[in-house]
């Protein structure tokens, strides 16, 4: 069996007061694409920050590779290897590719290992090779999000988070990053959680997927049968 590189049991989180999960269980084992859909507000992107403890977190466990994590700061959970690739793609406007691709490698391990990791994002990402000394604000939608990919992919995370990658890109460019994501986990050995409006594309790629409504986890299961769950068609009009 695989080994499970993040767990989470029974959280309980939110900002300061304000509870959003009411006891998320979930489970991402190596080598897989996991999909957490569900509508605006559910507690998906609060999910994912409470991996990263950017959240207030009561209660439950949050392990990865079988340690707990609760208690480290976020830059440790990084220098661990857990990443994310955050909404809004969170990229350095007035700076350069490259320079943007620099300050994604500020891990010890990372550092040592960055001419590696750039020649595996340029190929990853040619137009960012013909890109690099632009200035990263003057990016097109599509290159950007490949940006902030490949920032992300910088700090070499076994655990790569996605927050609704495709959010604003042309439908053709969409494709792309789906195209992305299968890459990441077939040819970099890379474990995926991803967050995603694209219901159908996610199942798609999905090898499990997790429904999230009003801070709790109402569905499970492979990601190809849940494309085929009537509730779930119903709900997120499938066709
Ligand atoms: N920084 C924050 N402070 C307070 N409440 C927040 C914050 N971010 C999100 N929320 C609230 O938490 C709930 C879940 O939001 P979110 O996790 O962003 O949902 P989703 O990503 O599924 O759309 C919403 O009610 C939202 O208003
Ligand atoms: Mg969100």
């Amino acid at each position: 069996m695989a080994e499970t590189m993040l767990e989470l049991k029974n959280v309980e989180a939110g900002y300061g007061e304000f509870r959003v999960l009411h006891g998320i269980n979930l489970r991402v084992d190596k080598g897989e694409i996991v999909a957490l859909v569900g509508p605006n507000g559910a507690g998906k992107t609060t999910t994912l920050r409470t991996i990263l403890r950017m959240t207030t977190l009561y209660n439950g466990e949050i392990r990865f590779k079988g340690k707990d994590i609760r208690h480290l700061p976020t830059h440790k959970i990084v220098e661990e290897g857990v990443t994310m690739v955050p909404e809004g793609r969170g990229i350095f406007n007035p700076l350069t590719v490259y320079e943007n691709l620099v300050a994604g490698a500020y891990t010890k391990k990372a550092q040592e290992k960055m001419d590696d990791t750039l020649e595996f994002v340029f190929s990853l990402f040619p137009r960012l090779k013909e890109r690099r000394n632009q200035i990263a604000g003057t990016l097109s939608g599509g290159e950007a999000q490949m940006l902030a990919i490949a920032r992300a992919i910088m700090s070499r995370p076994e655990v790569l988070m996605f927050d609704e990658p495709s959010l604003g890109l042309a439908p053709k460019i969409v494709l792309e990053v789906f195209d992305t994501v299968v890459k990441l986990r077939d040819e970099a050995n890379m474990t995926i959680l991803i967050v995603e409006q694209h219901v159908k594309n996610s199942l798609e790629i999905a090898d499990r997927a997790y429904v999230m409504e009003m801070g709790q986890i109402v569905l499970e299961g492979e990601g190809k049968a849940l494309l085929n769950d009537e509730r779930l068609k119903k709900a997120y009009l499938i066709i």
